[in-house]
């Protein structure tokens, strides 16, 4: 097991090793991360309902009424009542025939992808889809053919080139994860209607925030129908853990007998349930909340551009910071949490070398002091390694 220390030590001199740091407050603005007192910008509660008291309320009703755990496989003896109530709020949410939630965003992509395409179809991907779409689209042993990020002369060769597979599936994130821009849904969906190919989008991170009622980039695109399996998480907005996929009652059926992810995974604990509940009640009834994180992001987005930065894209609340070398990064990263901000450094495999960049996310909880906190400390550990 000589090759664990080699590895190790590449990683480290690389300056690609990674750690864990240790929470001791929840994700909350304010927290408090390996003992150091510091403002989170770099979870993905965008909405801060984790620490919402309905959201939590409901998480406590929910373990009480129902234990702590699900104890089996849905389709074996885990299957609550609460998942429906779950199910049927997403597919009220999004307007859907019919929902199936599994036990993480990650299984949620795996197991739709690998099971609607096989070794006699194509699938075909962004550059920049999330690591759970490619291990997907590995999984299903479909011929897998990636386009350039948002390239749609790409996508439409892909097209062409694929003509003579049983199916073709065209994935795209719908807001991309570590570069916070939107996929241009209406050409794909455009090119793939022309060319007889279904199209996925996994919405993790505009599921509860883009679109005028907040359930994703279909709405925003105002693409209702058009798109035959939308996937998002439970995970970020929705202040829980899960995931989800949306579509006809067909293709639920169809995932709830096909993925593997599914059928032989534990179903989620029921306060995690309860919680995704309560917040899809709350992006609802209260769109103040959404309102509060796109003020952030101007404001943060704005400070951080006069002050110097490279803000690779506008679009989103996830606001990246190129800076390329992974040194720096890592720089970077240690200067603001010795200042008190908390902000990770992502490097590759997460984005393509070279691209190496501080991933800020803002919370519609930062209140405006949190965020001229943040300026200035990005000011200071800008300017202490040159960044700026
Ligand atoms: C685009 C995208 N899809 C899927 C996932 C996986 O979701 P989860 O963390 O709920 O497993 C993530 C999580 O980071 C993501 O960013």
């Amino acid at each position: 097991m000589e090759f664990l220390k080699t590895e190790l030590d590449y990683l480290r001199n690389a300056n690609l090793y990674r750690q864990l740091r240790w929470f001791e407050g929840s994700q909350s603005p304010r927290t408090t991360v390996n003992g150091r007192d510091c403002i989170l910008l770099s979870s993905n509660n965008y909405l801060g309902l984790t620490d919402h008291p309905d959201v939590k309320d409901a998480a406590l009703k929910a373990l009480a009424r129902w234990g702590t755990g699900s104890g089996g496989s849905r389709l074996i003896s885990g299957n609550f009542f609460l998942y429906k109530e779950l199910e049927d709020k997403i597919a009220q949410f999004k307007n859907a025939e019919e929902v199936i939630v599994f036990s993480s965003g990650y299984l949620t992509n795996i197991g739709t992808i690998s099971s609607l395409v096989g070794p006699e179809d194509a699938v075909i991907s962004d550059e920049l889809n999330h690591a759970s779409i490619i291990d997907g689209c590995r999984l299903s042993r479909a011929r897998v053919v990636i386009f350039g990020h948002k390239d749609m002369l790409q996508l439409e060769k892909a097209l062409n080139e694929t003509q003579d597979c049983r199916r073709r599936l065209v994935i795209t994130d719908g807001v991309f994860s570590m570069d916070g821009d939107l996929a241009p849904l209406p050409e794909i969906v455009a090119l793939a209607e022309k060319n007889d190919a279904f199209v996925m989008v996994d919405d993790a991170h505009a599921t509860g925030i883009l679109g005028s009622q907040g359930t994703g980039t279909v709405e925003h695109f105002n693409l209702e129908g058009k798109v035959a399996v939308q996937v998002g998480t439970l995970s970020k907005a929705l202040a829980s853990c899960g995931g989800y996929v949306t579509g006809k009652s067909d293709l639920i059926n169809y995932l709830r007998n096909k993925a593997r992810s599914f059928i032989y995974s534990t179903g989620l604990p029921p306060a995690a349930v309860g919680a995704a509940i309560a917040a899809i009640d709350l992006i609802r009834e209260k769109p103040e909340i959404r309102a509060r994180l796109f003020d952030n992001a101007n404001f943060l987005r704005e400070g951080l551009t006069r002050l110097g930065f490279t803000i690779l894209t506008m679009e989103s609340q996830i606001i990246p910071i190129l800076i390329g070398d992974d040194g720096l990064t890592m720089a970077m990263d240690k200067a603001l949490f010795e200042r008190g901000v908390f902000v990770t450094g992502i490097r590759p495999p997460s984005v393509p070398p070279g691209t190496s960049r501080l991933r800020v996310s803002v919370m519609a909880t930062h209140t405006r002091e949190d965020l001229e906190e943040v300026l200035n400390i990005f000011e200071s550990a800008g300017r202490e390694t040159g960044l700026i």
